[in-house]
């Protein structure tokens, strides 16, 4: 009887052992969140959150990751330092960007948003996937200049990301994985639907006059490569921007093939107004230069100038600014200053 009751307490024991522990285990296990596809938007075309679970924690990870500087070589430089919050992440008025050690990028930093839907990423479609993205401005010696052990070494290091990690991934362990997985769940939750147009089109406002008149010039004109509603094909084409001093061929660097020469990712129209400059090599400071590139800067003989562009485009003065009107009604806002995309309070900016 002795001996059984002795068995009974033990048992007893191990049982509020395993409870306490699976309760531990289980804090605050990490809480899914869905990724809502705006109506009226067309699936994306694969499901980048199907192999990584979107929670709160593992977006908290990669917002936390995004905005720290600490992932440089030399601690100075984070994502955000070249794809600025308030410019709909790109970076703001300046053709290129700043890298460690005063170096700089060749290209223009894009806009980051509504990424769930590309189909490849940087201007030459280089990188397939939004989660091997992230090793090019980590490892460029002109962007963040780091290696992946230097970067897990510091987080390693670091207590709070021991402790953000195991919330976001359930189990210990910092590994290059589930960065780059977590940072995807930042940047792939960057949705950005709610401008002007997007409120016309849910029947929420009417467009201006000039706004309307814009629009059917864009539709017009512009439609067929800055397609409905992401404003992008995700196509590479050659809109008449020339060769720059970096000899930069875009796409043909990738594909190697001469019939790519100089055919760039068409960027999307959205949030346009808040990202100066414009194009691969922001070599075009001002929205208004751009129209002026499309009405008249054209060279409509080029050989590798593509088809859509063939034919000059004619706009007035009153139609240029009927477009202009028409882009601005593309600004989202409520995206540019959602808080929760945005920088902690104690984030200090630097570049
Ligand atoms: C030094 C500036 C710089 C830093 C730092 C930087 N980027 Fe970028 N980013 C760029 C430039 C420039 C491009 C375009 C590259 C190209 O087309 O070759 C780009 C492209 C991208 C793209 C592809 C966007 C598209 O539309 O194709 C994503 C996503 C991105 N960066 C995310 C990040 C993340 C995440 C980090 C931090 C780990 C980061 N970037 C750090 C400058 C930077
Ligand atoms: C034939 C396809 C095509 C057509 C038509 C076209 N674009 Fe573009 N657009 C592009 C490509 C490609 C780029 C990027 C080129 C580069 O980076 O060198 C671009 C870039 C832009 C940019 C710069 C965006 C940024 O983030 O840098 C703006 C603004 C723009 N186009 C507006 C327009 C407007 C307005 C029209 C209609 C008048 C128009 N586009 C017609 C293909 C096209």
């Amino acid at each position: 009887m002795k001996r059984n009751l002795k068995i009974l307490i033990l048992a007893g024991i191990l049982f509020i052992c395993l409870g306490m522990n699976l309760l531990i285990e289980n804090a605050s296990p990490p809480q899914p969140i869905e990724f809502k596809i705006p109506k009226g938007w067309p699936k994306p075309p694969t499901d980048i959150f199907v192999k990584n679970k979107l929670t709160e924690q593992g977006f908290q990870l990669g917002k936390k990751l995004f905005y720290d500087a600490r992932l440089s070589k030399d601690g100075e430089i984070s994502c955000a330092s070249c794809h600025q919050y308030f410019a709909a992440f790109s970076t703001f008025e300046h053709d290129l960007s700043h890298g460690v050690n005063n170096s700089f990028t060749n290209r223009n930093a894009p806009a980051l948003f509504n990424l769930a839907w590309k189909t490849s990423f940087h201007w030459d479609g280089g990188v397939n996937h939004i989660e091997v993205q992230a090793l090019n401005p980590l490892l460029a010696p002109n962007e963040m200049g780091e290696t992946l052990e230097g970067v897990l070494r510091k987080l390693k290091k670091d207590s709070s990301y021991r402790r953000l990690f195991k919330d976001a991934f359930v189990t210990e362990g910092i590994s290059s994985q589930r960065m780059l997985k977590a940072l995807a769940q930042f940047t792939g939750s960057l949705l950005s639907a709610n401008s002007r147009y997007d409120k016309m089109k849910r029947g929420e406002i009417q467009f201006t006059a000039a706004e309307q008149k814009g629009y059917a010039l864009y539709q017009l004109h512009c439609s067929g490569c800055h397609t409905e509603p992401l404003f992008t094909d995700e196509s590479f084409r050659n809109n008449g921007i020339g060769l720059n001093r970096f000899k930069d061929v875009g796409r043909m660097d990738f594909t190697h093939l001469s019939s790519d020469s100089l055919k760039f990712k068409v960027p999307s129209l959205r949030n346009v107004q808040l990202s100066p400059p414009y194009m691969h090599d922001g070599s075009i400071g001002y929205i208004t230069k751009v129209l002026e590139h499309y009405r008249t800067g054209i060279d409509t003989t080029s050989a590798i100038l593509d088809p859509l562009l063939k034919k000059k485009i004619h706009l007035t003065d009153r139609q240029r600014d009927e477009l202009l009107y028409f882009l601005f009604a593309l600004t989202d806002t409520s995206f540019t200053k959602n808080k929760r995309f945005g920088p902690d309070e104690k984030y200090i900016f630097k570049h």
